[in-house]
């Protein structure tokens, strides 16, 4: 969008809308771990937690509102009076400090949830906002189900949030119903309605927060970002709410290996991406699928011969960025039924046999044998090939090796 500044504020919420989902929960020590490596991340807010959920959570936010100075360091609460109490409270030691509160603004949401009228939910969110705004400055006001919200009643919603004090306003698509382009169209509309022209159009940042029940998190923020928001909601290994929340390192790797198409830039750090990815797979009850993009234990790995032959030949011809520049330890050519004589060779010459081209091929022809047997082949099985193929060790055969 014209005018939207060139960089966009990472909004890190494992802590609260990651930590929140089943398998996820922390202790407060977990969470402290966690927002120091947050920080070493380079992410601009990290959301603490919501605070009147219980008293455990409010500790953690204080305790993490004290200790960690760079980042923002918001704190969740409903449009009510004693949520924006508590969650003031609950920063009060913090450097920067956030208020970020919220109020459902679809009808759905409205009249079965929370049994309230539009106009009854119009004032409470003016009233709630500007009681936010005595306490501190930098106020984030989300109209929970936006994405499903009538257009025009969101304009009225975000009019009031933003004359009643908030600095973001956060759209988000809490269950993962928009598209790319739909997302993209509401930034745009309601920076025309709303923003443009006024005194606000440069001092409010428009955010995205988007749950990934189509797959469409990540593709959603990024349209996000085309349509002018400049604050992305996100999670490390995308944890959250049903099928998660945006993934964290995918939108930051793509915003800077697609730098030429978003021209946009941020302050992560990728190289910690997959060390965070780590801590946080260490912590809570689960990991990242082996193939999830970026911080997947597969994410660099190749097994298919023709793969694994231009990888040799130069890494470009099938990665877009290098496992480094992501923090991942270096890139895998996997061993198996698809790989090709060239994967084996330079296997072979990493374990230190650099063999002739006939006890290659004797070696490649039990190999394959060998890998339609095994579903993984370890270093072990190579160096026993190896040995039988150049005569060192009596061959044997590949039902005996399979059992390595
Ligand atoms: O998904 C959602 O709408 C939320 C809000 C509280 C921002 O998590
Ligand atoms: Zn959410």
């Amino acid at each position: 969008m014209a005018g939207a500044p060139n960089n966009v504020v990472f909004f890190d919420t494992t802590l609260r809308d990651g930590e929140q989902s089943p398998g996820c929960s922390m202790t407060e020590a977990e969470k402290l771990r966690m927002a120091h490596a947050l920080e070493d991340l380079g992410v601009d807010i990290m959301e603490a937690g919501f605070a009147i959920s219980s008293e455990g959570d409010f500790q953690a936010i204080q305790r993490i509102a004290r200790e960690i100075r760079r980042p923002v360091i918001a704190s969740l609460a409903r449009a009510r009076r004693e949520d924006i109490e508590r969650a003031a409270a609950s920063i009060e030691g913090a450097a920067k400090a956030r208020i970020h509160t919220f109020l459902a603004s679809s009808d759905i949401h409205l009249e079965f949830k929370l049994k309230m009228s539009r106009e009854k939910a119009l004032a409470q969110v003016g009233e709630m906002v500007a009681l936010a705004r005595t306490y501190v400055e930098d106020i984030e006001f989300s109209a929970e189900d936006a994405t499903r919200t009538d257009m025009d009643y969101l304009c009225a919603m975000t009019q009031i949030a933003i004359e009643a004090g908030a600095t973001t306003i956060n759209l988000p698509d809490t269950t993962g119903y928009s598209t790319p382009e739909d997302y993209a169209a509401m930034y745009r509309v309601v920076y025309q309605r709303v923003l443009a022209g006024t005194p606000y159009a440069d001092t409010v940042i428009l955010s995205t927060h988007c749950h990934d029940d189509l797959g469409l998190a990540v593709a959603n923020t990024l349209a996000g970002i085309e349509g002018g928001a400049r604050q992305v909601e996100c999670t490390i290994n995308g944890i959250g709410e049903r099928a998660g929340n945006a993934a964290l390192e995918e939108i930051a790797a793509a915003l800077r290996v697609r730098a030429d198409r978003y021209k946009v830039e941020s302050n992560i750090v990728l190289e910690k991406l997959y060390p965070t990815s780590q801590l946080l797979g260490e912590t809570i009850s689960f990991r990242p699928a082996p193939n999830k993009a970026i911080v997947g234990e597969n994410a660099f790995a190749h097994e298919a011969g023709i793969h694994q032959h231009g990888m040799l030949a130069n890494p470009l011809t099938y990665e877009i960025m290098t496992p480094a520049s992501v923090g991942q330890p270096a890139n895998k050519l996997v061993l198996g039924k698809h790989s090709g004589r060239a994967a084996l060779r330079s296997r072979l010459a990493e374990l230190g046999f650099v063999l002739p081209a006939e006890q290659l091929d004797a070696a490649y022809a039990a190999f394959t044998t060998l890998a339609d047997k095994k579903k993984s082949i370890y270093d072990q099985d190579l160096v026993k090939l190896a040995n039988q193929a150049s005569g060192v060790e009596a061959a044997d055969d590949a039902a005996q090796a399979a059992q390595v």
